[in-house]
């Protein structure tokens, strides 16, 4: 008998970072009203998606001490939306993007466990952990994380929310002729204290469907991957190429082991767009115009000011790269996610790109910051994701609409049909929770998961309730 082919993943970004949406497109609608996240919600659903996604920012971007409205601004609170779309969905799969930086573990433990319990376990958790400083000033301590310690943190108020969830052994047991609604038994007391995390006392919400929301992880530095490794059932990477995805998957799965854990225990979705068209030759056509609406004039000069971290406006979008290096530690972008790059090698190759290729600065941009795109016929796309998913660069995608809110529609109607004829793809929904959908195992006790190689300084969680007093807190257990 053939075995059954691996299969395929799917969720929805809903768009609002970066410069992917094209705002300039008369079909845009808001970024913020009601209407533009149900529409994109109801269609992954009805494309029997995994789940939607929110990205986040914590602060308004600025580049050059001017807010930078080159992209969307502004962006509504994430739990709210989940929750509006909790209600309005049934089966998707509901992923809230959250800092384990300026965040609180109780707080979050809460917020997660409360959108699980209203979704009927639909909740995720896509860990992030940007540090800067700029958005700290957001919140009470400032930029007060050092920058390698940002994984240490989200180890700290991960372990600490799986320990609040995991403290409800069991579901409340109600004995109405008794008045009893909660046995002490049933509620294990939770006594945390390390540099980061200061709890103590008994967790609000009762377990939840899911025993704890599926976590997800963005980040990509090798401390990340072992952070994933240790803790995530999903990552959302930007490796979306064939040969680049092949190497982040075997990389990232054979940290898995150390952890107890299988290859098949994290799914790895990278970030991906697609565009269509009737012909190969009309997709190519549609992506090269979307490409030139995602990069305009004034894009095009402030991509290179990120890299020349200087003023850069008396360019010309359509004429030649700056002669001059940029200064090595200058920098014009604030609340950017970081990415550790030398400026001066950055500027070198593009230079040397765009001299080899004949490139403008704008088409240098275009070519340097384009996504992995699947660009063909409905059939062509099908064959080329599932070439992906079969040759494990990955387990399925995180779709990126160009369009706010329908820029999935085509794909739901049109690409999905192809890969359930391929038997890659869900016919229904099956299973009653987002950990079913994604074929996690269900969620084990906090104090069974193995800590891994690096417990003790690293990524993985400290162990069963560690004091700062050496003393063995309560552990959560499981009913
Ligand atoms: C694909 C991807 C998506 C990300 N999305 C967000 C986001 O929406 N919000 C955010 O604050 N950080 C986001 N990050 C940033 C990461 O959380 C992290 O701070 C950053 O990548 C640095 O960690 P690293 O050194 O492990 O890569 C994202 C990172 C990646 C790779």
């Amino acid at each position: 008998m053939t075995p059954r082919p691996k299969q395929i993943h799917l969720a929805a970004h809903f768009p609002g970072v970066n410069n992917t949406t094209v705002w300039t497109d008369p079909r845009s609608r808001s970024q913020i009203d009601i209407d533009s996240f149900v529409h994109l919600a109801r269609k992954a659903e009805e494309g029997l998606f995994d789940f939607f996604f929110l990205a986040e920012g914590l602060r308004l971007r600025e580049q050059g001490n001017r807010i930078f409205d080159l992209d969307v601004v502004g962006r509504p609170d994430t739990f709210t939306v989940l929750q509006a779309i909790a209600g309005v969905t049934t089966r998707l799969g509901l992923a809230a993007t959250i800092n384990t930086t300026f965040n609180e573990p109780y707080e979050l433990a809460k917020q997660f466990a409360t959108l699980d319990h209203l979704s009927e376990g639909r909740a995720a958790w896509n860990i992030v952990t940007s540090p800067d400083a700029f958005t700290g000033e957001n919140f009470r301590r400032g930029g007060f994380l050092d920058y390698g310690l940002r994984y240490d943190r989200a180890a700290a108020v991960v372990s600490a929310a799986r320990r609040l969830w995991d403290s409800w052994g069991r579901p409340p047991r109600i004995d109405r002729a008794a008045g009893v609604f909660a046995a002490d038994e049933d509620l294990a007391p939770v006594d945390l204290h390390d540099g980061h995390v200061d709890i103590t006392g008994r967790f609000e919400v009762p377990r939840s469907p899911q025993g704890q929301p599926v976590l997800l992880q963005a980040g990509d530095s090798s401390a990340g991957r072992e952070f994933a490794a240790g803790h995530a059932e999903v990552i959302f990477s930007r490796h979306g190429t064939l040969a680049d995805g092949q190497a982040f998957y075997a990389d990232v799965k054979r940290r898995l082991p150390a952890y107890g854990r299988h290859a098949d225990d994290l799914k790895i979705l990278p970030g991906v767009s697609v565009v269509l068209g009737d012909t190969r030759q009309e997709a190519e056509d549609n992506a090269r115009r979307i490409a030139r609406q995602q990069v305009g004039p004034q894009t095009a000069i402030a991509f290179l000011e990120q890299v020349w971290g200087t003023d850069l406006s008396g360019y010309d979008p359509d004429g030649p790269l700056p002669a001059v290096d940029p200064s090595p530690h200058a920098t014009i972008t604030r609340g950017r996610v970081r990415h550790d790059r030398d400026p001066v090698a950055v500027a070198a190759a593009w230079r040397a790109r765009a001299e080899t290729e004949g490139l403008s600065i704008r088409d240098l941009v275009i070519a340097e910051t384009h996504r992995q795109q699947f660009v063909g016929t409905a059939d062509q796309v099908a064959d080329e994701m599932n070439r992906y998913v079969q040759s494990d660069a990955c387990d399925g995608f995180i779709l990126v609409p160009h369009l706010t809110p329908g820029g999935l529609d085509d794909v739901i109607d049109r690409v999905v049909p192809r890969l359930q004829d391929r038997g890659v793809f869900r016919t229904s929904y099956e299973g009653a929770t987002l950990r079913d959908l994604l074929g996690s195992r269900p969620a084990v006790s906090f104090a069974a998961v193995p800590s891994g190689p690096s417990a003790a300084s690293g990524p993985g969680d400290p162990g069963p309730a560690a004091s700062s007093t050496g003393r063995r807190g309560p552990v959560g257990v499981r009913g």
